[in-house]
């Protein structure tokens, strides 16, 4: 399949099977993230691999730090909150989470540092489809709070973009009809 063919077929698939994936295959689609234009050359891509048990300790933050806003986290309808929070990073096996670090270079545009550890999360989830892996880049109020940041260990100053759910497909993903560009699309030639 072409670049083209490929870029055009990728869809994201969050249905996954709980079956490791090999470190190699990881290290395969994170080679191909840093592949990315950038500005600069500030290299500003900085990724998190969670599998395992490490998935269970960050599902217990994330429901701990939830109950912290709670004024009763023992209420029955929080309790199922809290579960289905804690459970969140099971969802599959690997998780790819994609920050993009605060460069020193002082002609570096955070925003544009941002574009391009995009970029690579795009790249990510392209390999992903031709290794035959189900992909799906999830974000949501987590990536935006810098207390779940530092305690996946970014430096400061880093912002997430990205957590990346990867694995075996469990079903096989829909394909989708997309819109031709000529709908988002002015051309000026004059
Ligand atoms: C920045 C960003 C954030 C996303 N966050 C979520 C998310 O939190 N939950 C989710 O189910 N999908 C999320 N997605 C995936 C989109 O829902 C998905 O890409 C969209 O439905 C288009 O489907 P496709 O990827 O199959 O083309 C996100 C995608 C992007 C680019």
């Amino acid at each position: 399949m072409s670049v083209i063919e490929h870029i055009k077929s990728r869809v994201s698939n969050p249905l996954i099977e709980d079956a490791e994936i090999s470190d190699e295959t990881i290290c395969t689609l994170l080679d191909t993230a840093v592949c990315t234009a950038v500005h600069y050359n500030t290299e500003p891509w900085r990724f998190l691999v969670i599998k395992g048990d490490a998935r269970v300790r960050f599902g217990n933050f994330l429901a701990e730090r939830a109950a912290a806003e709670m004024d009763d986290p023992n209420d029955p309808l929080n309790v199922m909150k809290l579960t289905r929070m804690r459970k969140k990073p099971l969802r599959a096996p690997v998780i790819i989470v994609a920050g993009a670090a605060k460069s020193d270079n002082p002609k570096a545009v955070m925003v544009e540092d941002i574009a391009s550890v995009n970029c690579a999360c795009h790249n990510i989830l392209l390999a992903s489809d031709e290794l035959g892996l189900a992909a799906i880049w999830r974000t949501g109020s987590i990536t935006y709070a810098d207390d779940v940041a530092s305690f996946l260990g970014f430096e400061n100053g880093t912002k997430l973009v990205a957590f990346i759910y990867l694995g075996q497909p469990a079903r096989s993903s829909i394909s989708k009809t997309r819109k031709s560009s000529y709908y988002f699309t002015r051309w000026m030639e004059k």
